[in-house]
């Protein structure tokens, strides 16, 4: 793992769970989702400190990748998309790395930021986590400024995890 990059590993029974309020509702990934996911993507990733310049393709591509198990198998059940008027504006994605579940990568889209729906899609996802019987879970992250919400859902910096 490059030095740059922070592990971090989350308490799940640490997460509240935090609904959403009418019209936004939460649903299951679907693997038809891909495309939607890579757009996505291109639109939340844009302008932020994991924005290397990809294009739409490219976008398209790791979305396919992280949802064909490029990343460790996919957990479904905790894989989430947020919709409003059939519209998908916020997913959270959740992979099996080295036993435990994987935040892979949550986004939301620009314009529906700040409105808790980022929250909820972890803390749904969490809740699903704890369901299947897990109690923690990890994520990596490289000075992005989701840190702090990641902290105040219960992830905190573990070096430990290099060695796992
Ligand atoms: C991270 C992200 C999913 C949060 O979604 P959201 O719906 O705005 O989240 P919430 O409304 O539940 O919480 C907002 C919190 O996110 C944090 N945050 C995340 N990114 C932020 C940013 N670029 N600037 C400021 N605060 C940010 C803040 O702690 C903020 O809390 P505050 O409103 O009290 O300041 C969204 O900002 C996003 O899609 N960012 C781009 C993609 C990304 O970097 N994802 C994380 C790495 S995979």
């Amino acid at each position: 793992m490059p030095r740059d990059v922070v592990p971090m590993l989350g308490d799940l029974l640490a997460v509240p769970l935090q609904a959403l309020e009418q019209p936004i509702r939460v649903r299951m990934l679907d693997p038809f989702d891909t495309e939607r996911l890579g757009q996505l993507m291109m639109l939340a990733f844009t302008g932020t400190v994991d924005d290397a310049g990809e294009t739409p393709e490219e976008h398209r591509a790791e979305a396919d990748k992280t949802v064909a198990g490029g990343y460790g198998p996919l957990v479904p059940s905790a894989s989430l998309v947020a919709e409003c008027d059939q519209d998908v504006v916020g997913a959270v994605v959740v992979t099996e790395w080295r036993r435990r579940p994987l935040l892979s990568f949550v986004l939301v889209l620009p314009q529906c930021r700040g409105r808790g729906v980022g929250t909820a899609l972890i803390s749904q996802s969490a809740a699903r986590l704890r369901a299947l019987g897990y109690t923690d879970w990890t994520l990596v992250t490289h000075g992005n400024p989701a840190v702090a919400l990641y902290e105040r859902l219960g992830f905190r910096e573990d070096q430990g995890l290099r060695d796992d």
